[in-house]
């Protein structure tokens, strides 16, 4: 077993690429890949090959798969479209096309082993970053502010974060290093909830430079006055609904919910379990007791909606979510992050996978809203009440696979990136979707009501 370090994210502030020139741009883009590459090498390299061809879960692909699915993305859009080359490996396309082929059948295809896979990686990125020198960042709309390079540096990510959700799952002796996230601050005198005044926002971005399709265009929304809770709800409070019987009272459920409730006979949040009255949980191969002041993690969204409805609250619409953590009521503009325009510091919010599970709620003060609100990005992905449905004007770029294909009331809106998302895929725009049932991501929630007017007065 060969353990790594984790990899800690840079304790500089990201450059936001639009306030680049393009030297600089071309420095900047190389170094997110590398510093991309080096988490996929650490994920990829804490477990033996025999573990990487594994399936670790029918709900995962084999990590071995998602090393190459990355490389044969990159190949495709940089190496063959952006840089116009000849391909590497056009046999390979349709095995790692993500399309084609469920998860739970990617491990009897015929998959590159762990050492052609790193190679085939290896050598696609040597060509991306010798096309990287040459290419002009402008004048064609894939690769304006590096566009393209941004994209396959989120895509990257994003499977470093389900090969996280895989070590997760997978059963065996810990294998990451376990740094603690900081302590709560102040918790005690954090107020529940806050209040949002209603009135219009701006949501969406139209400038974002490595925004993705479904992020666009900014269009001005009107959002009612509303409260949302300061912090997401924690594993105390989700003990105090379980406690209660709320997994035996269909009132607290959506028909489909409890549905759901039944057929998979849920009773606690995935990874815990209940010995002699005490709940424990296992995180990364570690079991410990449920910790009271964290953030839960690993809940559907029905059982997010029957908690909400269990606490006489709703969860908030992905409209509120993104106003409250968006809107400076000072400026009256919406900040690309809750703290203000600059790209996410260590302090701020828990991002990066530099800790393997969500700080207590209360942390990372510096990383607060305009509102008040807490912990709306890193620690836990939350799930909102909408749908995943275009805004006004999308347009789908640069295919229609990326977000299009999954619009409709199917998935459900998750905002604000967790513990194990990395800073270059999460922003306060970015908007992740994924089916209600869905428990093995890093997902919690936290709860929105609508004020009664004699509050408002
Ligand atoms: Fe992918």
């Amino acid at each position: 077993m060969n353990r790594r370090e984790m990899p800690v994210a840079s304790e500089t502030v990201r450059p936001d690429p639009a306030d680049l020139g393009i030297e600089a741009l071309r420095t900047h883009v190389a170094g997110e890949m590398q510093r991309t590459r080096d988490r996929s090498i650490t994920l990829t390299s804490a477990v033996d090959d025999d573990e990487l061809v594994e399936q670790h879960s029918p709900l995962m692909s084999p990590l071995v798969w998602d090393l190459a699915h990355v490389g044969s993305q990159e190949e495709i859009w940089l190496v063959r479209d952006v840089g116009g080359r000849s391909a590497v490996r056009p046999d390979i396309d349709d095995l790692y096309d993500a399309f084609q082929h469920a998860r739970a059948d990617r491990p009897s295809l015929p998959l590159l082993g762990p050492t052609e896979a790193r190679q085939y990686v290896t050598t696609v990125r040597d060509k991306v970053l010798d096309l990287l020198e040459r290419t002009p960042l402008e004048g064609r709309r894939l690769v304006e502010r590096a566009f393209a390079f941004g994209m396959i540096v989120q895509h990257e990510q994003q499977h470093d974060e389900t090969m996280l959700a895989t070590h997760q799952l997978r059963r065996g002796a810990p294998v990451l290093d376990d740094v603690p996230p900081p302590a709560a601050m102040e918790a005690d005198s954090l107020p529940a909830e806050v209040l949002v005044p209603g009135g219009p926002f701006v949501m969406g971005t139209s400038t974002e430079p490595w925004a993705l399709d479904n992020e666009r265009p900014a269009h001005e929304v009107h959002v009612a006055d509303f409260c949302i809770d300061t912090t997401p709800v924690t594993n105390g409070q989700f003990l105090r609904f379980i406690d209660s019987g709320g997994y035996d009272q269909p009132r607290w459920w959506s028909e489909q919910g409890w549905q759901y409730r039944q057929h998979a006979q849920l009773h606690a949040p995935l990874f815990w379990s209940n010995e002699d009255g005490t709940w424990w949980r296992r995180r990364f191969g570690r079991v410990e007791p449920v910790a009271l002041d964290e953030p839960v993690v690993h809940v559907c969204f029905h059982e997010a909606q029957a908690y909400a409805n269990w606490a006489g609250k709703r969860l908030p619409t992905e409209q509120e979510w993104e106003k409250a953590a968006r809107f400076d009521p000072h400026s009256g503009r919406s900040l690309r992050y809750p703290w203000g325009q600059e790209d996410p510091r260590p302090e701020q919010a828990n991002l990066g996978q530099r800790h393997l599970r969500p700080a207590p709620a209360g942390a990372y003060p510096a990383g607060a809203a305009p509102c008040g609100a807490r912990q709306l990005l890193g620690d836990v992905w939350e799930w909102t009440a909408s749908d995943f449905l275009p805004y006004p004007g999308f347009a789908a770029f640069p295919y229609r696979e990326y977000s299009e294909v999954f619009f409709g009331t199917g998935h459900k809106v998750l905002r604000g990136g967790s513990f194990g998302t990395d800073a270059a895929a999460c922003r306060g725009t970015f908007r992740n979707w994924d089916y209600p049932i869905r428990r093995q991501i890093f997902a919690g929630f936290r709860c929105a009501r609508t004020p009664g007017r004699d509050e408002l007065s």
